[in-house]
């Protein structure tokens, strides 16, 4: 039998998914065919964020070259450095481990990567990988020195995780096949590729994973001068005309965020025009934010009632995130990965082993 149809059934073979095994009869029949499988798991890969992305023309301003990569110049030092290296070698990267709250560029970042070295980027998310089959059929379908980037890798389930182990060190798929004790590993050999893992939490990688990466970057929030930069670029980009201090008040209420400096630049667009003017001023950006509620210092609706919460109802604090959640109706989830981190950032809240505290610069921001 040749190595392609051992392949073949390998993978095949390799689904432990227990839902699919113990489907009746009739259902087990009406499954779709190999080629809608595939077409399902390749749908899936496309993550919800990509999606959205693609929908409002994110594309067109996100930057494809390492030189359009505005800020986070230690990260690009050491990449740079990395792609160099690799080239010369004529070797795919090592393992590259991105992590920072969301918005800061990691996505970008590893389809940078990709076009730097010349090679296919394949985007999936950790919750896509449901199944021991999502991954392998991935690594399986890599081409030398390819890049698999594994976005919210902090919540890969064990069995895919464990998958992951000998093929980030040993270039390998160990693949149980069988069940119970005629169960039998084959190894099946990959080829050589590169995975950019990219999260928000790295303290919740399991440290067996994060040791196999050999590159581990944070990225930090950026600056106001580099999101001036990133908000000149982009307005260029989609042909909006705009003053340096137009771009500087649209910068400053951007969280230290790019992504954050592309959407409040689309809303101040979006007034502008409205208004019949033909530029972004500081005085339109600022009345254009002021009606979308994003105050100065760049904080939205929910980031005040978290602020106001602490201070009002729990005296400052330190209480607990779930009792923030409950008391702000907004999931405890979303407080810890999306608004805490700016806040934690400026100097608004402070972490302690008993919660959470609302500094006095906080209350004297939103004069309480
Ligand atoms: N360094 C940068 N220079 C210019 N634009 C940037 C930069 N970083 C990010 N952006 C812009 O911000 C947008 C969001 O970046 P990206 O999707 O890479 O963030 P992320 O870190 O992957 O976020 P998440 O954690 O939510 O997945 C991009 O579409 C891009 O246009
Ligand atoms: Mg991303």
């Amino acid at each position: 039998m040749s190595k392609k149809i051992d392949l073949k059934m390998a993978i095949k073979r390799s689904s432990s998914d227990k839902k699919q095994e113990k489907l009746p009869r009739q259902r087990k029949n009406k499954s779709p065919s190999p080629q809608n499988n595939q077409k399902e798991s390749q749908e899936i890969l496309l993550s919800r964020e990509i999606k959205e992305d693609l929908a409002q023309n994110e594309e067109k301003i996100r930057p494809h070259q390492l030189k359009d990569y505005v800020g986070q110049k230690d990260l690009k030092g050491v990449l740079n450095i990395a792609i160099m290296a690799a080239k010369q070698r004529d070797e795919p990267l090592d393992h590259i481990l991105l992590y920072g709250p969301p918005g800061l560029g990691k996505t970008t970042m590893a389809l940078i990567l990709a076009s730097e070295m010349g090679v296919s980027c394949k985007i999936t998310a950790a919750p896509a990988l449901e199944r021991p089959r999502d991954i392998i059929g991935l690594l399986v379908g890599l081409q030398p020195g390819d890049i698999l980037f594994i976005d919210e890798i902090h919540r890969l389930n064990r069995v895919t995780e464990e998958l992951l182990y000998p093929a980030m060190e040993d270039k390998r798929l160990d693949v149980t096949i069988g069940k119970g004790q005629s169960a039998k590993i084959r190894s099946i050999p990959l080829k050589p590729f590169t995975l950019v893992g990219a999260t928000t939490k790295i303290g919740s990688l399991t440290s067996p994973l994060r040791d196999r990466f050999g590159l581990i970057q944070r990225l930090q929030f950026y600056e106001l001068d580099e999101l001036t930069e990133i908000v000149l670029r982009s307005a260029n980009i989609l042909n909006v005309a705009i003053d340096q201090c137009g771009a500087q008040e649209i910068a400053r209420r951007s969280r230290g965020t790019p992504r954050i400096t592309n959407r409040l630049l689309r809303r101040v667009r979006d007034y502008v025009q409205v208004k019949g003017k033909n530029k972004i001023d500081q005085v339109l950006a600022s009345e254009a934010l002021d009606l979308h509620n994003v105050d100065r210092l760049g904080l939205d609706w929910t980031d005040r009632l978290v602020l106001s919460t602490i201070i009002e109802q729990f005296k400052g604090g330190p209480v607990g995130l779930d009792a923030i959640a409950s008391a702000t109706g907004e999931d405890s989830k979303t407080i810890e990965e999306v608004y805490e981190p700016y806040l934690l950032q400026i100097g608004f809240i402070n972490r302690t082993n008993r919660g959470r505290i609302a500094t006095p610069e906080a209350q004297q921001h939103l004069k309480i």
